[in-house]
């Protein structure tokens, strides 16, 4: 592979002319297995997450480097290359021979045999059946948030994690507060009893008007469209309620679940919808079939509850953060206040790194030194209590977890081979909106 040339940008776009890569390969036994310590590393999905996670890969410091990319975008497959074509150090990093650049709904497939280790930053209703792939294929991997979007997503990956665990493989998840200082301290001093006995969590992401939207071009199919404005589609994005706010959810799980990975809430009851994006005041007003807002209180008991509230609604009250409260005082992340001392706040230390590089740092020493590091438990479990607290939005219902699992209504088409002439799951109406696939509360089903 070291005699193969970089593909440079003006390459690439000859090679493809906006079609797909030539798909014929001559994968290289693994470098690191074989007795190097090169680390090779693959990346699924090269949008604005995927080009800043092999940044923060980089930053590690280690022998790695770049061999594959995969994107059902050749924009993005070009924007990727000719990104990573001006870094210092590409010469030592970054090998990207154009038979390794991947554009189509199977690239992910080749593009993670050629690696060790491979960074998965798709949309989210993809993490899923890319992470079963990774894993089947004995790699180290690194997955966004959310890691599933329905129920059948969440048992899936149960059973990869599974598999994963019985291969050794290290497991990174894109919940980065998990690396970030200032949370561990604060929740090691939550477990050690600070403010007393847990109450309750509240956490929050409230915020505006989200940028990542597209205009349907004329003429285009109904999946390229869907799949550039992905984030509006709940099948792709899990709904902005898991999308966002998954982060949140999972430290107030973590929380309550006092640090057990597999913790979760016995039922969850909520109310949302959708006032503000169906308005062109938000304009666009092309809204997908996402709800606009939501609030959700989860039972853990008799006792303990976790309220959470999303909105994506502009010139509202914002918040991103998590709450807690103990019977001898409370705390808003990273701070503290025992109800009979001073107020704790994290004190920030020199040597503490953006949680971003910091999570690829113990992911790449877990995998140098042998070390068990594997997320995907609490990734998985915190974006099902995403997918049960959506569930009770969408439908008006209380919602036990038992029954969010089982029986949870599956939304991906798991089992389908996409391509962009296939149907999407979600079609629009006559008039071009989505409003018959947008969950109305006590008519929206969401079991099977
Ligand atoms: N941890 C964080 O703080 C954080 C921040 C931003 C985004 N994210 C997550 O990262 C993921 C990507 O978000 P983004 O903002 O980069 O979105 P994006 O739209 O900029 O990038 C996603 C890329 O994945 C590609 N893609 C989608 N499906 C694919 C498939 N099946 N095969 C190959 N490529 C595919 C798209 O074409 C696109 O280029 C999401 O899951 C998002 O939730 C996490």
């Amino acid at each position: 592979m070291n005699s193969t040339k970089q593909t440079s940008r003006r390459q690439f776009l000859k090679m493809t002319g906006g079609i797909a890569a030539v798909y014929t390969l001559g994968v290289a036994r693994s470098a690191y297995a074989a007795g190097t310590d090169e680390i090779k590393v693959a990346l699924i999905g090269c949008g604005r997450r995927g080009r800043g996670a092999v940044l923060d890969r980089i930053a590690v410091g280690d022998n790695m480097k770049l061999v594959a990319i995969a994107d059902i975008s050749s924009e993005r497959l070009n924007l990727a290359i000719s990104t990573f074509d001006k870094l210092e150090n590409k010469t030592t990093k970054i090998n990207l021979p154009h038979e390794h650049v991947f554009n189509g709904f199977d690239g992910y497939k080749k593009a993670i045999e050629c690696a060790d280790q491979v960074l998965i930053t798709s949309f989210p209703g993809f993490h899923t059946t890319h992470y079963e792939y990774a894993v089947q294929q004995g790699k180290h991997v690194f997955v966004e948030k959310p890691f599933c979007i329905d129920a059948e997503g969440y048992r899936r990956c149960m059973k990869a994690n599974k598999l994963a665990e019985e291969k050794n493989l290290t497991v990174l998840s894109g919940y980065q507060r998990r690396h970030q200082n200032s949370y561990l301290e604060w929740i090691k001093r939550i477990q050690n009893g600070d403010i007393g006995n847990i109450l309750n969590t509240r956490v929050y992401w409230n915020a505006g008007q989200i940028s990542l939207r597209a205009e349907k071009k004329t003429n285009e199919t109904e999946m390229s469209f869907q799949t550039r404005d992905w984030y509006v589609f709940n099948w792709l994005s899990g709904d902005h309620y898991l999308e966002q706010h998954c982060h949140n959810i999972d430290v107030g799980n973590w929380i309550l679940g006092k640090g057990d990975p597999l913790a979760h809430p016995i039922s969850c009851y909520g109310l949302g919808g959708r006032q503000a994006r169906r308005s062109p005041w938000m304009s666009p007003c092309d809204c997908g079939n996402i709800f606009d807002h939501h609030y959700v209180e989860y039972r853990y008991d008799n006792e303990r509850v976790m309220h959470s509230q999303c909105r994506q609604i502009k010139q509202c009250w914002t918040a991103v953060t998590e709450r807690v409260q103990g019977t001898a005082g409370n705390g808003v992340a990273c701070s503290l206040a025992p109800y009979d001392k001073e107020t704790w706040n994290y004190p920030k230390k020199n040597n503490d790194k953006s949680p971003y590089i910091q999570e690829h740092i113990d992911q790449v020493d877990a995998i140098r030194n042998g070390k068990k590091l594997h997320e995907g438990w609490f990734a998985a479990t915190s974006s099902m209590i995403g997918i049960m607290g959506r569930m009770a939005t969408y439908s008006g219902k209380e919602i036990t977890w038992e029954d969010a699992v089982n029986k949870g209504k599956t939304i991906f088409p798991y089992d389908k081979e996409l391509t962009f002439d296939t149907l999407p799951p979600v079609l629009p109406d006559a008039d071009g909106s989505y409003e018959k696939s947008t969950a109305i509360p006590g008519i929206y089903d969401p079991f099977e």
